[in-house]
């Protein structure tokens, strides 16, 4: 059994639903593009399972937040894939892939073959069984990476209320969903193994104004420690938390947040593999002519940082790269190599941030910490390489971002400190 098609698209998440548009619009014929995904749903806009679609009160629900409602362009519902001759082949595992013989294999027996094909994979949520500890499959520990996780994590909210979780892991998981959880009126303790939140790119500076305002709505920290194990009642719910410093934590829930890994499983052995993704050039073009990779599970040489290889975990990044593969596909002379300029940003209660570019250098803080209107600035041999601004106005963040893509040079830090968001505006 077996159909093909020119174009296939082995992931149905963000990159899969932005690259589609992109190839609407550069010119596809009906028949030609197929998007193969685990999920049973069309591509959504994944930031929204731990935004709007945890709020207690008027939930984002499909088909709100279908792509690609997250960059303001058209949301992309089945009906749309159906008018444009797409076929969305859903609730679907791809077991196999042969890159030589340009082939798929899917769990249900079906074997799907392409001329190109993009992977758009993504990644998983790493288990605290890959930490040694067991439990992952008990009702109340939840994982949240699809719209299944999602929706199990608010079933169990629901029956939280006034109750106690434990949020394990600090990062970007950890902190959205506390904040969720807090909403939901559950007491949340939230463990992790580092000195403060959000490691991977907060100055403890910066870590120390979220904590403090996480701590003014209740949250308790316990830091510098990990989860050992689990006590269980007799139906296998989670009734405790004990951790690695033999502290032990009452719990009616657990969250589960403890990074990722790239899915690249299936062209391990097939395709060149760097930085935990499938490594491409800067037309999203693997080893294999053939195949591209975009989004999370793939390593791209970003120019802005003299073409080092980046693996990154967010949406913006989906967004783009998938649209600069589709272009270097259908308009090849007329596509270079992607210009990426690295963007991150997180909404929690009231508050929220964006990241442009390298957390690397020397740090220059600015603005009033104690009334929330504050930024960062990275400098590196002389040059600003990242910024960061709470609470910004869209002016002042296309500001910053462009101080990051001009790498304007900095002389004297003491004096940026001064100028904080002005320095951006001199520019
Ligand atoms: P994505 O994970 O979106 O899609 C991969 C798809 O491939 C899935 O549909 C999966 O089922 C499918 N798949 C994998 N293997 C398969 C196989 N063998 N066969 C068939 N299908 C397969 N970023 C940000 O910048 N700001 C934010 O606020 C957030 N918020 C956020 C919240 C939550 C809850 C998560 C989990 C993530 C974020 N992110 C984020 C990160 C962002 O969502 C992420 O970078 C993009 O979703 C990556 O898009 P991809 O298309 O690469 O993978
Ligand atoms: P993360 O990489 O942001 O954070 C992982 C955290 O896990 C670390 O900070 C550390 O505290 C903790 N950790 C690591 N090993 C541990 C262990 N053995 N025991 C306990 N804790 C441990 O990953 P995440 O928070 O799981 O997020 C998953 C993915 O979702 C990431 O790719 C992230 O970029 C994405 N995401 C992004 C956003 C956003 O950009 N706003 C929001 C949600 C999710």
């Amino acid at each position: 059994m077996g159909r093909a098609f020119v174009y296939v698209i082995l992931g149905g998440g963000v990159a899969a639903g932005y690259a589609a548009l992109e190839f609407v619009r550069l010119g596809i014929s009906h028949g030609e593009l197929c998007i193969i995904s685990e999920e049973t749903v069309a591509p959504y806009e994944r930031p929204a399972l731990s935004k709007g679609f945890l709020l207690p009160e008027d939930p984002a629900r499909l088909p709100s937040f279908h792509t690609c409602v997250g960059a303001n362009e058209e949301r992309l519902t089945p009906k749309w894939y159906r008018e444009h001759g797409i076929e969305l082949v859903l609730g679907t595992k791809v077991k196999s892939a042969d890159v030589r013989r340009k082939t798929l294999l899917t769990a249900t027996g079906e074997t799907i073959s392409y001329k190109i094909l993009i992977i758009a994979t993504g990644a998983r949520a790493l288990k605290i069984e890959e930490f040694g500890v067991r439990g992952s499959d008990a009702e109340n520990v939840c994982y949240l990476r699809n719209l299944a996780d999602a929706s199990r994590l608010v079933d169990v909210m629901h029956s939280c209320t006034g109750g106690n979780a434990v949020v394990i892991g600090g990062g970007y998981i950890g902190m959205e969903c506390t904040a969720a959880l807090v909403k939901h009126r559950i007491k949340v303790t939230w463990v992790f193994p580092e000195k403060h939140c959000m490691g991977r790119l907060f100055t403890p500076k910066i870590a120390a104004f979220y904590e403090d305002y996480y701590k003014s709505r209740g949250v308790n920290f316990i830091k510098g420690t990990v989860l050992a194990s689990f006590e269980n009642d007799s139906g296998g719910k989670v009734t405790a938390v004990v951790l690695k410093d033999g502290r032990r934590l009452p719990a009616d829930m657990v969250v589960v947040g403890i990074g990722i890994r790239a899915n690249t499983g299936l062209f391990e052995g097939q395709l060149n593999i760097e930085k935990g993704g499938i490594k491409v050039n800067g037309r999203m073009q693997t080893s294999n002519s053939s195949v591209y990779a975009v989004g999370d599970v793939a390593a791209f040489p970003v120019k802005l940082f003299g073409n080092d290889i980046r693996r990154l975990e967010h949406v913006d990044s989906a967004r783009k790269t998938a649209k600069h593969a589709v272009a270097a596909i259908m308009a090849p002379q007329k596509t270079g190599d992607l210009d990426y300029l690295p963007f991150f940003y997180s909404r929690v209660f009231t508050l929220s941030w964006q990241f442009y570019g390298d957390n690397v250098g020397e740090v220059a803080h600015y603005g009033d910490f104690s009334s929330g209107r504050f930024g960062a600035y990275w400098v590196d041999r002389d040059r600003m390489v990242g910024a960061f601004l709470e609470s910004g106005s869209r002016e002042e963040y296309e500001a910053i971002a462009e101080a990051v893509r001009l790498k304007v040079t900095v002389k004297d830090m003491t004096q940026l400190e001064r100028d904080g968001l002005e320095f951006a505006f001199q520019i």
